[in-house]
Formats: structure tokens, C-alpha cells, sequence
């Protein structure tokens, strides 16, 4: 019996009469960073906002923990350890990015001085920048601050859809060695929506491919090389 931290199980998805996902598997193990790989509108954020209660699936279970979560907020899923870092880097643009850190913090609702700190130090960038409004960051920065969002939640899991998307080279690469330090030092376990092959191939423990609604392949990193691999993926 392997330990697993976070099962999805013949998840349905729909969009009013628009299916989207059609019995997605998927399992993630304590401290192993998983990546989900897929076409263009196949499903990839759908999944991911159903795993995080922003969709309600039409069939097929969520189990965090050893619990089933199918039906729960989004709001008991964060504070169960599950943090989220959604497609497009989304902040608050009228906030400072202190604030934006205090306020997720605050929506907690627990004591937890040093929870801030503790993202801010996985982005030293961010701490020059604390008084200025999200919004008026580059998109680098921008993605930085709203994993560090997710980050003062205190996540078991981190999920992040799409980090990379859009962002100067420069700031991948320090998106890259956080999300590879948080996985390895702090022993996170990731589920990575990431369309860059390279950085999966750097990062990935186990992957999972995303095709017409179901995952269509799967496996370790060394099979990301595989044919089977850059057909599905090829556009
Ligand atoms: N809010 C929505 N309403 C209707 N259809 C949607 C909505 N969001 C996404 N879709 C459709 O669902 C499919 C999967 O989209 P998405 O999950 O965003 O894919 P991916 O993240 O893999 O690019 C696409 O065909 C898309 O057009
Ligand atoms: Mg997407």
C-alpha cells in the first residue's frame, strides 16, 4: 500500500453540457513533485480548479489525506494544507505586496506571525518590493508574489498552474530553483501544470499526460523522453 497524499479518481468535469474532463486518475505521493502536461485546451486548468473545489465535478472523488474532499470549499481545502497558485498569476493590483501577503494571511484565520517571512525568504526579490502595489510589477514579479501568496497558507501540497507562462527568462529560472527548493529542502509535495518540457524534465518526479479528457500516459521522468511522449505533446 503506497502513501498517497492527494487522489483524484474518475473525475467528470463539465461546462453546462460541455465535457471537458471524462474519468481523470491521477495520485500524488508526500514530497513528490508530479507534472501535468497536455495540449492546449486539454483540460489542464479545469482539473486542477476541480481538484481545488472551484469547479463541482459531474462524477469521481477528491481524496486529500485520506479524505474525501469532493465536496468541500475551496476555502477548508486551502486550510487543509492544499495552496494554489492559479493560471496567470493573479494578485490584488491595488494592493501592496505586503498587503497582498498580510490579507491571505489574515483569511486564515490562524496565528502565524512568522508566515510571511517564511514566504518572503523564498523570494528575496519580493522583499525590496514590499511597498509597492502588485500591480505595477512585472509579470516575473508578479507570478513570485502569488506563489508566495499560496505559500503563507503553509501548503502540504503546492499546486501551480502554468508558473512559467508568459515570464522573462531570467525570473523562469528563479521560479524554477524555488519551486525546486521548496520540493526538495522542505520536502512539498507539487502537482506542476507545465507546458515547457525542459523544466518538467528538470523538475518532474512523475508526470501525467492530459488528453481528450483522461490521462493518457503516464510515468517517471525518464519516460518523458519516450516517443509516446512528444506525440501527445506535439501540437
Ligand atoms: N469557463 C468555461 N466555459 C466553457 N468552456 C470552458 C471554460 N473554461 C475552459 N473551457 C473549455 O474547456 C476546455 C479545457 O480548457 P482548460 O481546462 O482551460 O485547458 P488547458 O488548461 O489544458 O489549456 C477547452 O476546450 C476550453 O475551451
Ligand atoms: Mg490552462
Amino acid at each position: 500500500m503506497t502513501d498517497v497524499m492527494l487522489r483524484v479518481s474518475g473525475l467528470e468535469t463539465a461546462y453546462g453540457r460541455s465535457r471537458v474532463l471524462f474519468g481523470v486518475d491521477l495520485a500524488v505521493r508526500p514530497g513528490e513533485l508530479t507534472c501535468v502536461m497536455g495540449r492546449n485546451g486539454a483540460g489542464k486548468t479545469t482539473l486542477l480548479n476541480t481538484i481545488m473545489g472551484l469547479l463541482a465535478p459531474t462524477a469521481g472523488t477528491v481524496v486529500f489525506d485520506g479524505a474525501d474532499i469532493t465536496r468541500t470549499s475551496t476555502c477548508q481545502r486551502v486550510r487543509s494544507g492544499m495552496g494554489y497558485v492559479p493560471q496567470g498569476h493573479e494578485t490584488f493590483p491595488q494592493l501592496t505586496v505586503w498587503e497582498n501577503l498580510q490579507v491571505t494571511q489574515e483569511a486564515m484565520g490562524r496565528r502565524d506571525p512568522g508566515a510571511v517571512d517564511d514566504a518572503l525568504a523564498v523570494f528575496p526579490r519580493l522583499t525590496k518590493l514590499l511597498q509597492r502595489r502588485a500591480g505595477f510589477l512585472s509579470g516575473g514579479q508578479q507570478q513570485q508574489l502569488a506563489i508566495a501568496r499560496a505559500l503563507v497558507t503553509r501548503p502540504r501540497i503546492l499546486i501551480l498552474d502554468e508558473p512559467t507562462e508568459g515570464i522573462q527568462p531570467s525570473i523562469i529560472l528563479e521560479i524554477e530553483e524555488a519551486i525546486e527548493r521548496l520540493h526538495r529542502e522542505h520536502d512539498l509535495a507539487v502537482l506542476l501544470v507545465e507546458q515547457y518540457l525542459d523544466l518538467a524534465l528538470r523538475l518532474a518526479d512523475r508526470f501525467a499526460i492530459l488528453d481528450g479528457g483522461v490521462v493518457r500516459h503516464s510515468g517517471t521522468a525518464e519516460d518523458l523522453r519516450s516517443d509516446e511522449v512528444k506525440r501527445l505533446l506535439a501540437v
